[in-house]
């Protein structure tokens, strides 16, 4: 397959289609990301809940994510795959930043990173992207600001923190940013943004009028117990793989498995 790269994602949301991600985080997902038509991957911090069985997304490491992407990476070598940089990889200083997102491309093979912030981190977004680092950015509900924030809200239902929103998403077009995911925002607002940005928005929950939409892939694949609303249920994978493991164990169990056609004589 051909490479995609941060052109053909561009081209596709110049040519009107909505583009499509997902988070991916192992080899098998990109792979199945990449042959189901996804446009790009997002190995996203959410990790840290989805795979690692954390309650949040802070203790998430960089190791973790060198880990992960790497092995995104080597399941679709031809995806465009973006780094989200984890708590407190970014947010120092701008030096740290700089190294943390420098290593996530050369030892990854990440094509991009994603960082959580407004216009306070547009000079970092513009030392990145003059560096040769595209980044993606990512306001409305940040997930790492879980505990200021009291925890997940909507974010920009009223006019000062909707007007925020628009702020941030200008500030950081205007930096350099590629495209900009919009977090948990009211539909109205993820629209306006959209409207007044000539880069594409990635929504979640954040309604339909976004240049394209975000998923995590584990509730697209019902492998958890909660779906958040403004998630969707494509499979009931939870249930099928519970199955499919019942049947497996009953047949140890009952001496029908291994069968002669799985035994080497
Ligand atoms: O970590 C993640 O999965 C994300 C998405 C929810 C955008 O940041």
């Amino acid at each position: 397959m051909k490479k995609v790269t941060l052109t053909t994602l561009l081209k596709r949301k110049n040519a009107g289609e909505k583009l499509v991600m997902s988070t991916a985080y192992s080899a098998i997902e990109s792979r199945l990301c990449m042959n189901a038509g996804i446009d790009f991957m997002l190995v996203g911090d959410s990790v840290g809940m989805t795979h690692l069985g954390y309650a949040n997304t802070l203790p998430v490491t960089m190791e973790d994510m060198l880990a992960h992407t790497s092995a995104v990476r080597r399941g679709a070598p031809e995806a465009f795959v973006v780094f989200d940089m984890p708590f407190m990889s970014y947010q120092e200083s701008e030096s740290q930043a700089m190294y943390n997102a420098g290593l996530a491309m050369k030892s990854t093979g990440a094509d991009a990173v994603k960082l959580e912030g407004g216009a306070e981190y547009a000079s970092l977004v513009r030392k990145m992207t003059g560096a040769g680092i595209p980044v993606m950015a990512h306001i409305g509900l940040m997930p790492q600001r879980v505990q200021v924030c009291g925890g997940y809200k909507i974010v920009g239902r009223d006019e000062e923190s909707a007007a925020k929103v628009m702020q941030d998403a200008l500030a950081l077009q205007e930096a350099g940013a590629f495209a900009v995911v919009l977090e948990c925002i009211p539909e109205a607002l993820a629209q306006a943004v959209t409207d007044a940005l000539d880069i594409p928005t990635v929504g979640i929950g954040s309604g339909k009028f976004c240049s394209g939409q975000v998923q995590v892939i584990t509730d697209l694949l019902g492998l958890t117990d909660f779906c958040p609303k403004h998630a969707k249920r494509y499979l009931n994978g939870g249930q099928l793989i519970s199955e499919a493991l019942a049947a497996y164990a009953g047949e140890v169990r009952s001496g029908s498995f291994p069968a002669p056609e799985n035994t080497f004589q």
